[in-house]
């Protein structure tokens, strides 16, 4: 443990991106012309058949604001507004049938999530005529994983029998926080009986090894003893797998940010402090840490593949299998097929309707990566993910000199191993305890497009 951890966060500046994505969307090329992107993805794609690919779909909407949340939303309460949108949905995933009957062989889908804003905001009917949309090209029985995000405020306990129904398999719950205070602060009041209505045994029992929940550190008012409080209540439900990240924040583009008390938020060193505490805490309980914001049971399959370094890592989460291919659909959606392209939809509802009224696809931002890009993501998701870089393997997988490679960037690391944050040994790159607190400053060394 760190002595003077204040200092030592001062020392480190730790602002760097997350690395859900390499290059960070700041630096996309938009290289390709508009009109030469379908037979770009579809060639893409086809090079790819042979890998597994996972399915998003994005449901934007949500009732009210949470002050924290910094995901694409759209707030309503008007079930016409999300029916609308709906019926765009529809038209995208249709455009993309037609671009995967191009491809000509069917895509291995092992994984489809849908996430928002919130998926639990459509309602049984709309629900049923997506499902037999997406069965026309995904085959659910070959589904590893069938996610879907849960606000627990908003269903009702028979919807999820239904969801259970139609095959899904996880269960991910928005908890963020259990101290009233705390939900008071970010406009999310969650009493415990609404997790426990949707967590009884009949429930529970349909979702083995399928309960996720959500928290956060850096909310307003959060400190160590209160947090401690919400770590235990948290083991004591006993979920699969849990999500514990940093509160983003970026009020430049979520000014509703700026509506919690800029008082109340803890500092960098605070933030820390409860994320180590969590970790502790978890890490006597049966839970490993499974790179960056993941803690999974040690039981649990993912864990075996974790000790591997098989599983990957992306805005979605731990996935396993280390497919890379992300298509979805819905307003901002990120997409990418490994090696060729990352791609996002447009965030604006009017142009994503525009867009799709004229039989285009909705992207807005694209990124065709080069063979560079391709080392650099691999070496940065390592890092956030296994906190250690296998010099070995990515010179054997991208037939090159990791160390002549990356001569310039060792040198630049020297600072880290001479205060003991990382390891540099001749086959990998080991990051220490010290280390893996700032693995994302660790991490943005690789990153070409920084300077
Ligand atoms: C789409 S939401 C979850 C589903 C549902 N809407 C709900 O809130 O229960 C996805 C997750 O993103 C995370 N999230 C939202 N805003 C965040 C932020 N500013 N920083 C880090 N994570 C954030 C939250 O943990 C949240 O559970
Ligand atoms: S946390 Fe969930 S419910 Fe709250 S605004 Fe974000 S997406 Fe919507």
């Amino acid at each position: 443990m760190i002595k003077n951890l204040k200092k030592f966060l001062e020392n480190y500046d730790n602002n760097s991106y997350m690395y859900v994505e390499y290059p960070h969307k700041n630096y996309w090329n938009n290289q390709l012309k508009r009109a030469d992107l379908e037979d770009y993805l579809i060639n893409a794609i086809k090079n790819n058949i042979n890998q597994n690919f996972l399915y998003y779909i994005h449901i934007p909407h949500c009732h009210t604001q949470c002050l924290y949340c910094t995901c694409h939303v759209e707030i309503t309460k008007d079930y016409e507004v999300v029916k609308n949108y709906f019926g765009y949905l529809l038209q995208e995933i249709e455009l993309q049938k037609k671009i995967f009957d191009k491809v000509g062989i069917p895509l291995s889908f092992t994984n489809l999530h849908l996430g928002g804003g919130s998926p639990t905001f459509l309602r049984e009917e709309e629900f049923d005529i997506l499902h037999n949309n997406l069965e026309v090209f995904i085959d659910f029985k070959k589904l590893n994983e069938y996610a879907i995000e849960i606000d627990p405020r908003k269903i009702r306990e028979d919807r999820m029998f239904y969801y259970h129904s139609k095959g899904i398999n996880r269960v991910s719950f928005g908890v963020q926080e259990f101290d009233r205070e705390v939900q008071k602060a970010v406009n999310r009041i969650q009493p415990d009986f609404l997790i426990d209505r949707l967590l009884k045994k009949e429930i529970r029992d349909l979702f083995p090894k399928g309960i996720n929940f959500d928290l956060l550190c850096g909310l307003p008012h959060q400190n160590l003893h209160g947090f401690k409080k919400t770590i235990e209540k948290t083991i004591d439900y006993n979920p699969d797998r849990i999500c514990l990240n940093y509160m983003h924040l970026s009020p430049k583009f979520n000014p509703h940010q700026l509506e919690m008390e800029k008082k109340a938020l803890p500092d960098q060193e605070l933030k820390k402090e409860l994320f180590m505490l969590a970790e502790e805490k978890l890490s006597k309980n049966g839970y490993i840490r499974a790179g960056y914001d993941h803690f999974i049971k040690e039981d649990d399959y993912l864990a075996e593949e974790f000790k591997k370094s098989k599983t990957g890592w992306n805005r979605l989460g731990v996935v396993t299998g280390k497919y890379e291919n992300i298509l979805g659909a819905g307003v901002s959606s990120t997409c990418k097929v490994n090696g060729f392209i990352n791609y996002q939809n447009t965030f604006e509802n009017k142009d994503y309707k525009s867009l799709l009224s004229q039989k285009k696809l909705p992207i807005s931002n694209y990124h065709i990566s080069s063979e560079d890009d391709k080392i650099r993501e691999f070496i940065i998701k390592s890092i956030r993910q296994f906190f250690k870089i296998n010099k070995k393997d990515i010179s054997r997988i991208f037939n090159i000199d990791f160390d002549e490679y990356f001569s310039d960037t060792l040198n630049k690391m020297k600072e880290f191993e001479k205060n003991d944050l990382l390891e540099n040994k001749p086959d990998e790159i080991l990051l220490s305890e010290n280390g893996k607190i700032i693995s994302n400053l660790i991490a943005s060394r690789f990153d070409k497009y920084l300077g």
